[in-house]
């Protein structure tokens, strides 16, 4: 098969082609779809004032792609595997012909209600089957979904919409999460007190809470798939047109609505899915990520369905009813790729083998991370334990800006080392950058992580502001793309990620920009200043570590504790569980240099309780705020 990479020499000679004939490899990859017209030219790039436009004058429908394609052979094959939250209610399956029909019906819903190509729909949802559902009639009608995850607060949600100038809010009453049942609804009526885009909200039901419905804006969903028919023409649209937008956190306080197109994204999106963990035909893949992240976005629908897999999708979380809910759903579908995150695997190390040894896990045959550094012992639980020592696993680097995997292992193929992504995909050319821009040569060196030429998935614009896309990835080194990861490449090549260079912070996976967190503390009415670094935690990979300033006249000593309180409150209204301090210390002064600049670097160290290195301080402004804030550590 075209594109099929089964041995260390098939990777060698693709990356070598993927380097030396960008344009030919990829057109061969990308014969591989059903286009309504083949494209105009494969790739025309510019990274100095940044433009990239892959397939341009190609014409199709990506949901052809993922659905329609598959009808003749794999009509009865199950595409998606739903597991609920609660183990007691029943799954649900879905065969590529019962997905393709609907998603058609949600097409004509979404039509039916005014969206046309080009529109912006807002999906606000938890993890069930009218999630990837609603993604896809989207793509088929050609409008441009914006998955919000579903723990984000309403403040969130709101300038998220806004940003995106959304016309119709896809939501559900509420969602289940473990043992805690969420009102969604109400959250959505919040966030669009303050949007005029709006003019329509599609209702779920999920939960069956109460929730209020506003005469003339909010539909339910199952009385409009009532009026739908399940037959829908797929819009036509070009290679580049915009698939989606995501946000995502970088080091100013506003997220960016990180833009992906349409025929690049599919071909690549399919290559690496299919190389990368190795998929053959009759697998379950199992991807236990939320469609609220690009891991989901890429590796839960668009990857697995243009491949033609049946891609499980969960609803609940790791521990619930018990810590061996993973192992169990492991057993239950017999999944042959398991792919998930770091701090799962530190979660579920810390509750103990007992609720790993009460299953078989004999059908596991590829592991897969991502999404932040694997530490060695976890790697090792997860090989040991889960792979029995017999699954290769793939730490997979990549980013939401990049829309796919980048530096990876093929599972089976490229020989794993632990804590390493290994090397490059075919298509994707890392290089290490000096702090003058110079390229680093050689083995067994560490840099700053930048990729010199295009590939098909990669962020086009930030929606709205193509200048903070060109000033976010292209201007820190003139011609490249930039990370904002340090790397290091070791003695056999292999790459090694070493976190972010940037003030952006990675909790259990989900990134955070510290500039956020501190507006959102701020917002607290007696908080004067803040500043926020991660530091090393053991189950989250970082934890949220707040230096905050209270105003004196409005704060006594004794109520220092509540301010603490009120602190974390303020952060989870504000952005949503995920951003609250797992530390807040009150402190009288910020460390600051004559110009006014916050030295982070000591408060990173004294974050992370290495007191008695923090290097020169003498260019503070008043270098006994370090004492201060030394004596208060947590
Ligand atoms: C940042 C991107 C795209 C996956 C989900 C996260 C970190 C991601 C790894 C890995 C070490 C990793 C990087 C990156 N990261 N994968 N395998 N090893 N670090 O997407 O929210 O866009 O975050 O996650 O720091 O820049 P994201």
């Amino acid at each position: 098969m075209i594109g099929r990479i089964r041995n260390l020499e098939d990777y060698t000679v693709a990356y070598r082609t993927s380097v030396n004939e960008p344009e030919a490899f990829w057109a061969q990859q990308a014969e591989s779809f059903y286009w309504r017209k083949k494209w105009d030219k494969v790739l025309d790039w510019d990274f100095e004032d940044y433009n990239v436009n892959w397939f341009k004058g190609g014409k199709l429908n990506i949901t052809e792609n993922c659905l329609d394609r598959h009808l003749l052979e794999r009509g009865d094959k199950t595409a998606i595997i739903w597991e609920p939250n609660d183990p007691k209610e029943p799954n649900r399956t879905f065969t590529y012909k019962e997905l393709h029909s609907e998603v058609c019906k949600f097409a004509n819903v979404l039509q039916n209600n005014g969206v046309v190509k080009g529109d912006r729909v807002c999906i606000y949802m938890p993890m069930v089957p009218e999630l990837t559902i609603a993604v896809l009639a989207c793509a088929r009608i050609g409008a441009i979904h914006s998955v919000i995850f579903a723990g984000f607060s309403a403040s969130s949600l709101s300038s998220r919409v806004q940003d995106a100038e959304a016309k119709i809010v896809l939501t559900s009453d509420g969602a289940y999460r473990g043992a805690k049942t969420l009102d969604l609804k109400p959250i959505v009526d919040e966030a669009l007190e303050f949007s005029d885009s709006v003019e329509k909200v599609l209702v779920l039901q999920r939960t069956q809470a109460e929730i209020n419905m506003q005469e003339g804006r909010d539909l339910w969903w199952h009385e409009e798939l009532a009026k739908a028919d399940d037959q829908n023409a797929a819009v036509e649209t070009d290679s580049e047109d915009p698939l989606f937008i995501l946000y995502t956190s970088g080091s100013t306080g506003k997220p960016k609505g990180v833009v992906h197109t349409t025929g690049g994204y599919m071909v690549y999106t399919w290559y690496s899915f299919l190389n990368v963990f190795q998929y053959e035909e009759n697998d379950v893949y199992w991807c236990t990520a939320d469609i609220g992240w690009i891991t989901g976005h890429s590796y839960i629908v668009y990857g697995p369905l243009l491949a033609g897999a049946t891609s499980l999708m969960f609803e609940g979380v790791p521990t619930y009813p018990d810590a061996g809910r993973f192992w169990r759903i492991c057993d239950k579908y017999q999944v042959n790729i398991f792919y998930t995150a770091p701090t799962a695997i530190r979660a579920l190390m810390a509750y103990g083998l007992e609720h790993v040894e009460l299953y078989d896990l004999k059908s596991l045959r590829v592991l897969g991370t991502v999404g932040e550094p694997i530490n060695s012992e976890a790697w090792h639980w997860y090989h040991d334990h889960i792979g029995k020592n017999k699954c290769p696993i793939v730490d997979t680097w990549w980013q939401t800006e990049t829309g796919g995997i980048m530096i990876s292992p093929m599972a089976g193929i490229t020989p794993t080392k632990p804590t390493y992504a290994t090397l490059p995909l075919p298509g994707i050319q890392p290089v290490l950058l000096d702090s003058e821009g110079k390229e680093i040569e050689g083995k067994g060196v560490e840099g700053n992580l930048c990729i010199k030429f295009p590939w098909p998935s990669m962020i086009r614009t930030t929606y709205g502001d193509h200048e903070r896309c060109k000033q976010t990835y292209f201007s820190t080194y003139k011609g490249y793309y930039f990370t904002g990861d340090g790397c290091k490449r070791d003695e056999d090549g292999y790459y090694r990620i070493l976190g972010r260079v940037d003030d952006v912070i990675n909790v259990s996976g989900h990134r955070l920009g510290t500039a956020e967190i501190e507006n959102a503390i701020n917002l607290h009415s007696a908080v004067v200043e803040s500043a926020v670094v991660g530091y090393p935690h053991e189950i989250k990979g970082q934890g949220i570590y707040a230096y905050v300033i209270c105003d004196g006249d409005m704060v006594e000593a004794s109520d220092l504790e509540d301010i603490k309180k009120e602190v974390i409150a303020t952060v989870n209204k504000a952005i949503g569980p995920i951003a609250k301090p797992d530390k807040v210390q009150i402190v009288r002064g910020l460390p600051k240099t004559r110009s006014g600049k916050i030295m982070r670097r000591i408060l990173r160290k004294i974050a992370e309780g290495d007191t008695n290195n923090l290097g020169d301080t003498s260019t503070l402004l008043d270098p006994s705020i370090v004492e201060s804030i030394k004596e208060g550590a947590q």
